[in-house]
């Protein structure tokens, strides 16, 4: 049932399959897409992002009582969601509600609130079945899909479990309303995916560029219809992350992660990820022999979309790289890292975390002084 939507279907397990419908509108379509999964729950539990505009959360609302019986609660959006106090509320939240084993519960947000609600319904009864509505793009092209949900615990995603929802509903029109920068930002995974998946995806973004600034919905459901499939075709290689193939999906984020704690979080994650892949690719060149002019088209098509491509200015590489040492990534004076062999040709490298330390080096100043 696609009714014109994006859709993909990806099998889990025997018991376990996960829609994708991505289109303009989905919101309105809850009920059908519900339906489409064949399961009669006793109870519909929406959990809703403050920061979403209450009309759409009132869309949804409207559109779900006709399932049956309706709950919703609201929880504050943004990091402040992961919290175990949050994910407590929402398990109480629940038992009062007279939640049980043939409960859905429907995240609606963004990232934050999709990896605190999808936990609560991981671990709610050992487990209930959850939907997400992502709402922001990083969520609709990341967060959404892959079964991992978390909370912080002094560190970020300290306690989570895999859990992968039933649906995944995309509503185009979300991102309406999101701010220019978060927009932006989210952009730099849809690139990522591309340089994992292969030129043909690079050339379609950058084909497609203007619509995708414009945020027209057509082209915006295609690419992240494209983006979420690349990232499920590598996740289901490896639901639980057991074999190592998961960790191709961290392209990029080494050099990001510590560049977002150097500068104590002020740049947003998609920035930070643009910058480590330009980063990343320099290495890449000394490591695996990615050619040079494949790097500039990484930087030309990150460009392109507004994304930053230089490490900011004032910050010491040394500083900034030396923090690769506490990545979760290190496995004593080792570390595995993703890089491309081309564009769509990524590949895990192991490396001597001094090696890898001193070519980040290296390649941060070719990142900074390139034209
Ligand atoms: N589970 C995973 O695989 C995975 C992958 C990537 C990121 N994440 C997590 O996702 C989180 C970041 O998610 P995010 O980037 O979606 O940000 P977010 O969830 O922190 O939301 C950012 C802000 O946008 C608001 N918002 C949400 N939808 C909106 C809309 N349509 N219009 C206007 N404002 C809106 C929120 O209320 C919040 O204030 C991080 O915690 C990260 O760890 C998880």
């Amino acid at each position: 049932m696609s009714n014109g939507l994006e859709h993909s279907s990806w099998v889990i397990s025997d018991d376990h399959r996960v829609d994708i419908f991505v289109g303009r509108g989905t919101r309105r379509l809850l009920p059908r897409l519900i339906g489409s999964l064949g399961t009669g729950y006793s109870l519909i539990a929406l959990v809703a992002d403050s920061g979403l505009p209450e009309s759409f959360r009132r869309d949804a609302e409207e559109a779900l009582k006709g399932t049956g019986r309706l709950v919703v609660r609201i929880i504050a959006g943004g990091e402040q969601a992961k919290s175990l106090d949050t994910v407590k509320e929402l398990w109480e939240w629940l038992l009062g509600s007279g939640a049980d084993r043939d409960s859905l519960l429907i995240a609606y947000g963004g990232g934050a609130v999709s990896d605190a609600a999808g936990f609560a319904a991981a671990t709610y009864m050992r487990g209930i079945d959850w939907a997400v509505i992502p709402t922001t793009l990083l969520s609709m092209v990341d967060a959404s899909v892959g079964g991992k949900t978390a909370v912080n615990l002094g560190a970020k995603n300290i306690i989570g479990a895999f859990h992968h929802p039933r649906l995944v509903v995309i509503d185009t029109e979300h991102l309406e309303t999101l701010r220019e920068r978060d927009y932006i930002a989210g952009l730099a995974e849809v690139v990522k995916h591309a340089l994992l998946e292969g030129k043909w995806f690079l050339e379609w973004l950058l084909s497609h560029r203007e619509e995708i600034l414009a945020r027209r919905h057509g082209v915006l459901a295609r690419m992240i219809r494209l983006s979420l499939d690349t990232k499920m075709k590598i996740v289901s290689r490896d639901y639980r992350e057991r074999r190592g193939d998961r960790a191709l999906l961290n392209l990029g984020h080494t050099v990001a992660h510590a560049l977002e704690k150097a500068t104590s979080y002020s740049l947003r994650h998609g920035e930070a990820v643009a910058i480590g892949l330009v980063v990343e690719s320099y290495l890449a060149h000394r490591v695996t022999g990615l050619p040079l002019d494949e790097v500039e088209e990484i930087k030309n098509a990150l460009a392109s979309l507004g994304l930053p491509t230089r490490p900011p200015k004032g910050l010491e590489p040394g500083e900034v790289i030396g923090l690769v040492r506490l990545d979760k990534k290190r496995k004593g004076d080792k570390i595995l890292l993703p890089l491309l062999e081309g564009i769509g040709k990524p590949v895990l490298v192991e490396l001597d975390l001094g090696e890898a330390v001193a070519g980040l080096r290296e390649a941060w100043r070719e990142a900074s002084h390139g034209d």
